[in-house]
């Protein structure tokens, strides 16, 4: 039976221009890993939704002149087609409204409270009556009283770095209406008594293995003594209504009710499709099933504290990940990207101006899997330039030319390949293990780095073999390297398919290979090569991969 394995990337906030760095720090790679593992016949589920509730949605719904609700099913559905068209191959993309995730909020919490881990308590907050809403913490801005800088944030002053209460803030003002007539009111929470939990959360962390270092050691800062407990509610209209008395017209806390809608967003998927999504959540279900996560270095906590904490706290047999994917961040000369901020390169942007595999290229073989990765123009437009159009894409049209100009038709079956190619197919046969490892250790880098140095390889075999000038005088022979050179695309496009899929699959039917929705994982390279699978092909036309012009895209930069 194949592997069930669940893939999940971070929810993306519903409202603000998604840009290069929400894509490269969750939602690509995680792509990427579902395609690969579609690929070796694993049985995948990637989900994802939008991550909807919360106060900057209830602002940005206003600001639109939309109530939330319309203000949500137009910005999803925006976003859905931005994903689609970088070839975002979720099997559901849900969202974090949906009545399931409502419903299964409600539950969780229900539990939590039956296990006594859920306090209420007393939390003065700043009310603005000019704005007619309580602001979160960073929605006061004022003067820092450790810096003296004017643009501290009521969580934070940037200048200085300090944490900060909006309380502390000196001539304090709201960062919706520049109102300064702010009072601090006193309004009845739900706290989710996370330390209760510190030690179960760290004995879960021991059984967990096969996480970056970085995602571990910061996992392991916040499970320590002063782990703190989370406010789980607030005072707003727009989110999962809290089902307590005296909590009429409150709300859950974004960050408690978006990781539950993973759950729900599978609960949905499998309603549609006739299947159990407790084969993936649900005690010994979900047994056999592997699940891994995606997400941000900014989310760790949230993956490794507050949603474990809802799900072991509830007492009920819920699946929890097994492999958190952790991203640092990708910056603009040295910024980080940033929709408030309006730096960097949106998605749409980024669509607009060049094909969506060329960005998918280039983000995977530069993830910040290690630390913060800078895009600059230049050095993306040389970078890409030269593996796809230079090296990839060359091999496939001198590849394709030749076959179709030496021989009209099929490539004659005749002829049997010599040490050269036995060489190359020991070779080849190792390069493909050693990328589906690196694919397997989800380390996207060096799968990339591997992928490109197999085109490489394929490169310098064609130019070795030299067909060209083989025709001249051995038939045969050139048959025999142009039969070898057919796989040896197909074999290339194949393993760089779930990084590159459009570009891969106009491959795949260039060298006359097997169409398929998904190109199967290579198994026997000898027999693709040098066997009976060397058999017959009809190539067809490839256009050549257009060269991308460093201007242009650093103009598409804001
Ligand atoms: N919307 C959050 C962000 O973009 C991520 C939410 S992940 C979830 O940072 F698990 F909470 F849904
Ligand atoms: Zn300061």
């Amino acid at each position: 039976m194949s592997r069930r394995i669940l893939i999940t990337s971070a929810l993306p906030y519903v409202s603000g221009a998604k840009h290069l760095g929400n894509l490269v720090g969750s939602l690509l790679p995680a792509d990427v890993h579902a395609r690969f593992h579609r690929q070796i016949g694993s049985d995948v589920l990637f989900v994802c939704a939008t991550d909807e509730h919360g106060t900057p949605t209830e602002i940005a719904a206003a600001r639109a002149g939309l109530d939330p609700r319309r203000f949500c099913d137009e910005a999803h559905a925006r976003q859905a087609e931005t994903w689609r068209r970088f070839g975002l191959s979720f099997d559901h993309f849900g969202r974090s409204s949906a009545p399931s995730n409502h419903a299964l909020t409600q539950q969780l919490y229900r539990r939590l409270d039956a296990e006594g881990l859920i306090a209420e308590r007393g939390v003065r907050q700043v009310w603005s009556p000019a704005d007619g809403r309580y602001l979160p913490d960073r929605y006061v801005l004022g003067t820092c009283p450790h810096c003296g800088d004017a643009e501290a944030r009521g969580d934070q002053c940037d200048a200085c770095s300090v944490l900060l209460d909006p309380e502390e803030l000196i001539a304090p003002r709201s960062a919706l209406s520049g109102e300064t007539r702010l009072e601090l009111r006193e309004s009845r929470h739900l706290f989710l008594r996370q330390s209760a939990l510190v030690e179960r959360l760290n004995g879960w962390l021991d059984t967990r293995s096969g996480w970056p270092p970085f995602v571990v050691s910061l996992a392991r800062s916040w499970l320590t003594a002063d782990l703190k407990d989370r406010c789980i509610t607030r005072d707003l209209a727009w989110g999962v209504t809290v089902p307590r008395p005296g909590f009429e017209g409150k709300v859950f806390y974004v960050w408690f009710d978006a990781p539950i809608a993973y759950i729900a967003a599978t609960q949905d998927w499998a309603a549609a499709w006739g299947r159990d999504w407790r084969d993936w959540w649900w005690g010994e279900a979900a047994r056999d099933s592997r699940y891994v996560q995606f997400l941000g270095k900014d989310n760790v906590p949230f993956h490794t504290v507050s949603f474990p904490a809802t799900l072991l706290g509830s007492g009920e047999p819920w699946r929890t990940v097994d492999v958190i994917k952790g991203f640092h961040w990708l910056t603009h000369e040295g910024d980080k990207f940033s929709t408030s901020r309006n730096r960097g390169l949106s998605c749409d942007a980024a669509l607009a101006a060049l094909p969506a595999d060329i960005w998918r290229w280039w983000l995977i073989a530069n993830a910040p899997e290690t630390a913060d990765v800078t895009f600059q123009a230049a050095r993306f437009a040389t970078e890409v330039n030269k593996d796809l159009a230079d090296v990839f894409g060359n091999l496939v049209q001198r590849v394709t030319r030749f076959a179709a100009s030496a021989f009209a038709g099929p490539i004659p079956a005749e002829g049997r390949p010599d040490g050269l190619e036995r060489a190359l197919a020991a070779d080849v046969t190792r390069r493909v293990a050693a990328i589906r490892a690196h694919h397997e250790a989800r380390e996207f880098r060096r799968a990339a780095a591997e992928t490109r140095a197999l085109w490489a390889r394929a490169n310098a075999y064609v130019q070795e073999a030299a067909p060209w000038s083989a025709i001249r005088h051995d038939r045969l022979r050139a048959a025999v390297v142009t039969r070898v050179a057919l796989g040896l695309v197909e074999l290339c496009a194949t393993v760089a398919w779930s990084i590159v899929p459009s570009l891969a699959a106009s491959a795949i039917v260039a060298v006359g290979g097997t169409e398929a929705e998904v190109p199967g994982w290579p198994g026997d390279v000898e027999d693709v090569l040098i066997g009976d699978r060397s058999r017959a092909r009809v190539p067809r036309p490839f256009a050549p991969v257009a060269k991308v012009d460093a201007e242009s895209v650093g103009a598409a930069c804001r």
